[in-house]
Parts: C-alpha cells; structure tokens; sequence
C-alpha cells in the first residue's frame, strides 16, 4: 500500500517530536514542511530531507499530502486545521484546539463536513501510567471515583515568554501556564473522571506581572456529575519542573501519580500496585506519547477508525479553558 504523504506547518521547539515520531513509521512519510523562519525551514529540509515551504497555504495545496501537523502558536490553530481539512486534508493539531470554544467548534464542524479526520495532540492519555489508571478505572476494583486533586508546578523563566514572539499574549497564546502547560493535566484529570464542570478559577500573575499580560498561575475547583470534587493548581513561578501530580481518592482505594510512578492503594491501604513507565523522549515533563499518539493516529487512517482523541472529546477540555479564562473571579483574565 503507498505510504500516506505527511506535512508539517511549524519548525519550531516540538516539531523535532513529530520528526522523531515519523521517521519510525512504515504507513506515512515525511514529504513537506512549512516556516515562515526561513532558518528553521532550512534546517527541517536539510535535516528531514523534505521539500519547504514559506506559504503554509501552499503546503496544503499539494496533491501528494494527506495528513498535516500544526505545530505552530495557538491562534494559528484553528484557522489552519479548518482550511486543511477542507483541502482534503487529514489534521493533526498540537495542543490546544483553539484558543476560544468558538474556533474548537468551527474547528469540529470542518472535520464532520470534510469527513476527515482531526485529532489534537494530547499525548499524556498515551503514557503508560495513565493508560494503566484509565484501565483500573474502568475494572471497578476501586469503586466509584470520589475526587481528586492536581498539581502542575513548572519553571518559565522572562527570556521564554520575552525571546518568544507570541508567548504571554492573549491575541497569540491565548494565555499562559494554564492553556499551554498544564492544559495536558487538566486533559488528563476530565479523560480519567469522564467529564469535569469547572466550579471557581482565579488566574493571576506573580512572578511575570510586568512580563506577560496573561497568567502565570492558576487555581480552580472542578466537579464531576456525581459532585466528586477535583481541585487543580497550576503555575510557571516554580524554581525548577517538578513531575506532575495527579491524586484520585475512591470508594474503595486512592491512586497517585508522580510523573511516571503511579502508586495504587486498594482497600485498606494494601497497595495494589506501584507502575513506573518510563518518559523518554524530548524534555520528560512532556512526557514520550508523541510517538504512541502519531503512531495510533495513522494506524487508525489505515484502518479507517475514528481517531483515540475525538474533535467532540478534545473539545470537552477547551470548554474548560474558556470558562477558566473569563471567571470573573481571576485577576487575570481574557479580554472580551
Ligand atoms: N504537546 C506538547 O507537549 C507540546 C509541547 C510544546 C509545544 N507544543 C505546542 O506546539 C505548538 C508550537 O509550539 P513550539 O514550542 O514549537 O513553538 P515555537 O515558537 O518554537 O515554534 C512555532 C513555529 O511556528 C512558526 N510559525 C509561526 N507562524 C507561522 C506561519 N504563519 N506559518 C508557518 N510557520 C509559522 C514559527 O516561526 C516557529 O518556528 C504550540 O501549539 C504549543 O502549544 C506542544
């Protein structure tokens, strides 16, 4: 069967991910890659033996791509995702999917009218770990899930928000630590409770209140249907990465993540179980499931499935966001 003709619109810090992850696939292959750098275009030619493209609208034109990844800032999502599928083009979009619930739909409702496929890169519901908790979720052993609690503590110093031309902005990030960082977190905290109403969220800036306009931290209280309740903590003013933190209490049991470890207590405290999975590629606080999630992605286009990470699904957690970004609660909040 011919390979599946893949092309990249982004050069920048994750596209080295996409690369890595298509170079070990034997279904599809690398034939474009787009920048308006033109340095960081050269050196993904050069390097990924592709043809360039200043243009994204040209890399889209062409007949020999059927799939696309967006690696490129936030307000840039939406707009290119929609035009590609409407080229016929099969979409993979880096996180999130649109800065605002409006483009998450618009986006939705291209990939339902083109008929192609459209996921968003949420590749920590691929690591091991919290495969393993999605698994012992759904086994029941533990009973009904009771709450939970979330902890996202990352260092972003000024030089990544100033050196950066679209970093700390509403119009261009659509926010900070919240929708860039810990939006895997939160992803994962509404994937593993099956669904999360946000109750109360205040954003604010601390530690680059003259650097950004947007938040550097974030705190909210979510609930799930049966009222269990989820509290999360984000924020970019930590000394260092720290591994996320995950707990989920139950009826009978409680798990804890710590980065890759998850430790599982059954009833009575015994512990069921302690799982390390390891988080290999590119910088660990990102986690190795860009290879797992490209992978599965053309798998399930060879076999004609639906994508794991659903438009429908992915826009679930950008629902969070923009009620996140607009609590009149926050300090800090998106301008209407
Ligand atoms: N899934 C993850 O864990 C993860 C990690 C890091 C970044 N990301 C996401 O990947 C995306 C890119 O982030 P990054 O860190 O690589 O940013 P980056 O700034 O390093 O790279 C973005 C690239 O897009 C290019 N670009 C901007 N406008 C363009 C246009 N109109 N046409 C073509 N190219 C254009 C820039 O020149 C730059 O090279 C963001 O959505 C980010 O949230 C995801």
């Amino acid at each position: 069967m011919a390979k599946l003709g893949v092309g990249i619109i982004g050069c920048g810090m994750i596209s080295g991910n996409h690369f890595h992850a298509l170079s070990k696939l034997t279904t599809a292959e690398l034939r474009a890659v787009c920048d308006i750098d033109a340095a960081k275009l050269r050196k993904a030619m050069e390097e990924q033996h592709a043809e360039g493209h200043a243009d994204w609208r040209e890399l889209i034109r062409r007949g020999d791509i059927d799939a696309v990844h967006i690696c490129v800032p936030h307000y840039l999502h939406a707009e290119m995702s929609i035009a590609a599928l409407r080229a016929g083009k099969h979409v993979l979009c880096e996180k999130p999917m649109g800065v605002s619930l409006a483009e998450a739909k618009a986006m939705e409702d291209a990939a339902r009218e083109s008929g192609k496929t459209l996921t968003v890169c949420f590749q920590n519901r691929y690591n091991g770990a919290s495969r393993r908790m999605k698994e012992v979720i759904a086994g029941g052993a533990l009973g009904r899930m009771l709450g939970g609690s979330a902890f996202v503590t990352w260092n972003r110093a000024e030089p990544y928000y100033r050196d950066s031309g679209w970093r700390g902005r509403w119009d261009t990030e659509g926010g900070s630590v919240l929708i860039n960082q810990a939006v895997h977190t939160l992803d994962l905290l509404r994937w593993l409770a099956g669904g999360l109403e946000l109750r109360g969220c205040t954003m604010s800036a601390k530690r680059l209140a003259e650097t950004i306009e947007t938040e550097d931290t974030c705190d909210m209280l979510l609930t799930d249907a049966a009222g269990g309740r989820y509290l999360f903590y984000a924020s970019n003013c930590g000394p260092n990465n720290l591994p996320v933190q995950l707990h989920l209490l139950f009826e009978k049991g409680e798990m804890h993540l710590d980065g890759a470890r998850l430790t599982v207590r059954g009833p009575e405290s015994t512990s069921l179980e302690d799982y390390t999975t390891e988080l290999a590629v590119g910088k660990d606080y990102w986690g190795s499931g860009h290879g797992p999630l490209i992978e599965d992605f053309y798998r399930r286009l060879e076999a004609g499935e639906p994508p794991f990470i659903t438009p429908a699904d992915a826009l679930e957690t950008t629902r969070l966001l923009e009620k996140a970004y607009t609590d009149p609660m926050s300090v800090r909040r998106r301008p209407t």
